[in-house]
């Protein structure tokens, strides 16, 4: 990996993701997108290595803006080897995760959709450009076990679970149009583990029983997935401990 993007980078995971990589190799660069970039904290040696562009994925037309922006700084023939798809949403002003159905709130569910799913869509659309070369690419959405419909036994978070069943689909439709014309790939939905963050924090009195990571651990367990993947995986869902979770 040399040309990362990643998309999310002010949330926990993207941003621990992005130090990551830039720390393990001093010939990486990242392109960072999310809403406000100023409040991306980054080392000195860092911010020379990373370009920040601002991203609604609420917006349309915002992933065209990015590409413009990305032109500037990298052109499509130098291309981009891995895309980390790291925005999501649960809860927000006038968004809290249903536990019944009399809790369903449309506009809600809409912008869930856009965080989750559709945001993922219409970055892959406009940085096709870039997957043109013939190294192997790596297009990675982190999506949720909860979006799993098979191992849904629980109910509620409607929107969300909802949003991410939809983002899996995407990442399997994806993983068959992709190849066709941007082989070598593998474009892949990973659960990042149960992970410390302001999406998780309401949550951390019922995080209690499971195993929680904080965000440098799940970012370590993200790109050990991403470093092992190959062809085969391509239309998978993975855990981040490598395992396969059922759609
Ligand atoms: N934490 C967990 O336990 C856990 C478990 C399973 C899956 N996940 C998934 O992991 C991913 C990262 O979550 P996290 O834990 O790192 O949460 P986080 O710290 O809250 O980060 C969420 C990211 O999404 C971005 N985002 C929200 N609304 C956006 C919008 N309208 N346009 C563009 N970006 C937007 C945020 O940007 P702003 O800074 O601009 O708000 C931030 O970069 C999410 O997809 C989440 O569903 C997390």
């Amino acid at each position: 990996m040399k040309q990362v993007l990643i998309a999310g980078m002010s949330g926990a995971i993207g941003l621990a993701l992005a130090r990551r990589l830039l720390e393990q190799d001093s010939e990486l660069s990242v392109v960072g997108l999310c809403r406000d970039p100023s409040s991306v904290a980054l080392s000195q040696e860092q911010v020379s290595r990373v370009t920040l562009i601002p991203w609604d994925a609420t917006q349309n037309g915002s992933a065209l803006d990015v590409v413009e922006k990305l032109k500037a700084v990298l052109p499509p023939e130098a291309g981009l080897d891995t895309m980390i798809y790291a925005a999501g949403i649960l809860h927000g002003p006038g968004m809290t995760p249903e536990k019944r159905l009399e809790d369903l709130d449309a506009k809600a569910f809409a912008h869930a959709f856009a965080v989750n799913a559709t945001g993922f869509a219409m970055l892959v659309q406009a940085i096709s450009p870039w997957l043109r070369h013939r190294g192997f690419k790596r297009i990675l959405a982190v999506s949720a076990k909860v979006g799993s419909i098979t191992d849904n036994g629980f109910g509620g978070w409607y929107a969300y679970r909802s949003s991410k069943a939809a983002l899996n689909m995407l990442v399997r439709n994806l993983s068959i149009e992709l190849p066709r014309k941007y082989h070598p790939l593998a474009c892949v939905a990973v659960h990042p583990g149960t992970t410390l963050s302001p999406l998780s924090e309401p949550f951390t009195r019922s995080l209690a029983q499971l195993q929680v990571h904080q965000p440098e651990e799940t970012a370590d367990n993200i790109l050990r997935v991403v470093t092992g993947l190959t062809e085969k995986d391509n239309g998978t869902f993975l855990s981040w401990d490598g395992s396969v979770i059922p759609w």
